[in-house]
C-alpha cells in the first residue's frame, strides 16, 4: 500500500459508518442518514451555530451504533415503548467513548431517548437539545416507517407525548415539516447528495492509520455483537492477520492497513437477518445470495470510507478464491494481493479455531490439515497457510483469546 499519512477524514468516515449501521435495517435502509438530514434541517431553522450542527450531524449519523441485531432494530423502528430504548443508547455511548475523535458524542448518544422533562442537568444545554432533537426526528422516521404518517400530523402526534420533546424543537419541526421538500430530501440519491454537501462546508479533520485502527477495533466489536456464535470473530481475525502480515515482512503501515481490513471484513454482515446468520443446515438460493452479498457490501462501504483499492479490496475479497470459484466477484489469483490472501487465511483460521454451536473448536493439527485441503482446492494461498502452520500456537492463541 502506498504510504498515506492520512487515510481518510472524520466526516467521510462517520458518513460511511452510518451506512454500515443503517444496514441493520435489512430492507428498510437509511434510518441514520434520514435522522441526520432531518435534524440538520430543524437545526438550520433554529439558526444553530456551524460547529453545533457538525456535532449534531455526527451524533445523528452514529446514534444507533449500539444496535447490531435486526431484531432490536425492528423493535426500535416500531411503536416504541419508551423504556426499551435505553440499552442501545448506553451501548452506543460506550462504543463512542473508546474513540478519542468521537468521545465527545458519547453523552449525547447515551441520552438520545431521554424525555425532555427528565433531562434535568444530565447534559449541558446545547448537548441536551442535540440529544432531544435526535430523539424527535428519530421518532418522526419511525412513525413514517411504521404507519406512513407524514407532515404536520406527525408533529401533532408527537406533541401528545407531553414532556418528551423540547417545545422549541417541536415548534421548529412543525415549521420545517410543512414544506414538501423536507420529505423529498429524505429520498435517495438526494439524501446522500445533501449530507455530502454539508460536510463540504467544514474543514476536514484528517485521520491517520492509528486513528482509523482505533475506530476499526470498536466497529469490529459492534459487528461481532451481531451473533453470539461468532463473538470475537473480527477481533481474532484482526490479530491473526496482523501477525501473518508482520511475519511476511510487510511494511508497518501495510500491516496496520491489513489489521483495519480484518477488523472490518464482515461489516456487510450487519445486513444479514439474525435468523439467517444463526441458521444451521443448508441455505436456499435466496438465503445464499443474502449471505454472499455481505462481502460486496463490505467493499462498497469501505470504498466510501477509504477510497478504491487497498483496505476496501483486502476486506471485500475475503471470500474470493485463487481458483476463481469464490464470491461475490469470482476473481482469479492474479487479482488477489498478498494482503487479501492474508485476510482470507486469517478468516478461515479464526472460524475453525472458534467454538461453534454445532462443533467444538478444532485443534491446530486439524486446522492445518483442513487448510492444506483448501490450498489443494485453490481456495487459500499456499505460502500464507504454511506461515500460519509454522506459527500454529501463536495463531491459535491470537484467534481465540477474546477481548482479554
Ligand atoms: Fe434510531
Ligand atoms: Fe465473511
Ligand atoms: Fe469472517
Amino acid at each position: 500500500m502506498a504510504r498515506t499519512r492520512h487515510l481518510t477524514d472524520l466526516d467521510r468516515l462517520v458518513l460511511a459508518l452510518s451506512d454500515a449501521f443503517d444496514l441493520v435495517g435489512v430492507d428498510r435502509l437509511g434510518h441514520c442518514r434520514r435522522v441526520a438530514a432531518m435534524a440538520v434541517a430543524v437545526a438550520e431553522e433554529l439558526c444553530w451555530h456551524k460547529a453545533t450542527i457538525r456535532m449534531l450531524m455526527h451524533a445523528a449519523l452514529l446514534h444507533d451504533c449500539g444496535v447490531s441485531t435486526t431484531g432490536e432494530h425492528h423493535d426500535l423502528m416500531g411503536d416504541l415503548s419508551w423504556n426499551v430504548a435505553n440499552e442501545h443508547s448506553v451501548r452506543g455511548a460506550e462504543c463512542l467513548k473508546r474513540i478519542p475523535e468521537l468521545a465527545h458524542l458519547a453523552a449525547i448518544v447515551a441520552e438520545h431517548h431521554t424525555p425532555w422533562g427528565s433531562m434535568g442537568d444530565r447534559l449541558p444545554e446545547d448537548e441536551a437539545l442535540i440529544a432531544n432533537l435526535i430523539h424527535l426526528v428519530d421518532r418522526i422516521d419511525a412513525k413514517r416507517n411504521h404507519c406512513g404518517v407524514m407532515g404536520r400530523n406527525i408533529v401533532s402526534i408527537l406533541t401528545r407525548h407531553t414532556g418528551f420533546f423540547s417545545p422549541e424543537l417541536l415548534a421548529a419541526a412543525d415549521q420545517v415539516t410543512r414544506c414538501e421538500a423536507f420529505w423529498f430530501f429524505q429520498e435517495e440519491p438526494v439524501l446522500t447528495e445533501r449530507l455530502t454537501s454539508f460536510i463540504w462546508r467544514w474543514k476536514p479533520i484528517p485521520l491517520d492509520l492509528p486513528a482509523v485502527l482505533r475506530v476499526a477495533e470498536v466497529v469490529g466489536a459492534i459487528i461481532d455483537r451481531k451473533s453470539t456464535y461468532t463473538e470475537h470473530h473480527s477481533l481474532g481475525v484482526a490479530r491473526v492477520a496482523g501477525l501473518l502480515a508482520r511475519w511476511s515482512d510487510l511494511a508497518p503501515d501495510t500491516c496496520t492497513g491489513i489489521e483495519i481490513a480484518a477488523y472490518l471484513h464482515d461489516i456487510g454482515k450487519l445486513r444479514i437477518p439474525d435468523q439467517l446468520l444463526d441458521k444451521q443446515g443448508t441455505l436456499d438460493p435466496i438465503e445464499r445470495m443474502r449471505m454472499a452479498r455481505h462481502a460486496f457490501d463490505t467493499r462498497a462501504i469501505l470504498t466510501r470510507a477509504f477510497g478504491e483499492g487497498g483496505i476496501a479490496d483486502w476486506a471485500g475479497f475475503h471470500h474470493e478464491c485463487l481458483s476463481g470459484n469464490g464470491y461475490p466477484f469470482h476473481l482469479e489469483a492474479e487479482f488477489l494481493s498478498l494482503e487479501t490472501r492474508i485476510v482470507a487465511v486469517a478468516d478461515v483460521f479464526q472460524a475453525l479455531a472458534q467454538q461453534r454451536p454445532y462443533r467444538a473448536p478444532l485443534t491446530i493439527a486439524e486446522i492445518g490439515a483442513l487448510m492444506d485441503g483448501m490450498v489443494f482446492a485453490g481456495r487459500l494461498d499456499h505460502d500464507v497457510v504454511e506461515l500460519c502452520k509454522a506459527h500454529g500456537e501463536e495463531c491459535w492463541t491470537a484467534a481465540t483469546q477474546g477481548d482479554n
